[in-house]
């Protein structure tokens, strides 16, 4: 038992310290690395939306892949409070109410990526349930706002919802992808489940 958290510490350490030395808010981005080196889902140019982008990690990263010629927007319910560059923004809300905000749905884009997780409670079902319908609208924006042929990236906790996410994005992109990066922690029941190409 104590082993396991001191792995889990010296895991958690290695990443966070990596971060800090690579000038990232949080160790969350080396598992959009990993996606990104294996799944080439960020282009030159691209457009991009970022689902809960705060403390702001993904933002840097998308920003530095897509170029200053790109566009880099995100949203969460936290502010982004570190330095961007000027080809990103970033907007405080719910995505359950972005709707409503037609600077940032009147857009089409070329990638929509969500991090989102709920706030979790312990109970593993609870927190699988929260974080499917995340999902769920996460799905449903990009089906707005991706361009034909746009990627997706989505995490989800896997729980007993998340055959049904995996198979509606599988349903509505060319190809379909189940990814656990290295840089997530094995026992964290986390998944990106990554749309390529959509239809
Ligand atoms: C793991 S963090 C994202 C980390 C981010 N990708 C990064 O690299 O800095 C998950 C985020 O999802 C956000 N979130 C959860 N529910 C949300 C909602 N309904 N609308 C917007 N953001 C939400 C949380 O506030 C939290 O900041």
């Amino acid at each position: 038992m104590k082993r396991k958290s001191v792995n889990k510490n010296k895991w958690s350490d290695h990443y966070t310290k990596q971060a800090k030395k690579d000038k990232y808010p949080a160790r969350s981005v080396y598992k959009l690395q990993e996606i990104q080196s294996k799944h080439r889902i960020i282009k030159k140019n691209n457009k991009v939306l970022d689902l809960g982008c705060s403390p702001g990690s993904w933002l840097l990263y998308a920003a530095e892949q897509t170029g200053g010629n790109g566009k880099v927007v995100g949203i969460d319910l936290e502010p982004v409070s570190i330095n961007l560059p000027p080809h990103v923004r970033t907007v405080k809300g719910d995505i359950f109410s972005v709707r409503t905000d037609a600077t940032l749905m009147g857009n089409k884009y070329d990638v929509v990526l969500s991090d989102m997780a709920p706030a979790t409670t312990g109970n593993k079902t609870v927190d699988a349930a929260r974080s499917f319908e995340l999902c769920r609208e996460a799905l449903s924006i990009a089906r707005d706002i991706l361009v034909s042929g746009g990627n997706f990236v989505c995490k989800i906790f896997q729980g007993e919802d998340f055959k049904l996410f995996s198979e509606s994005v599988k349903k509505e992109f060319g190809n379909h992808r189940i990814f656990k990066p290295k840089s997530s922690r094995s026992q964290s029941r986390e998944i990106y489940i990554i749309g390529i190409g959509k239809k």
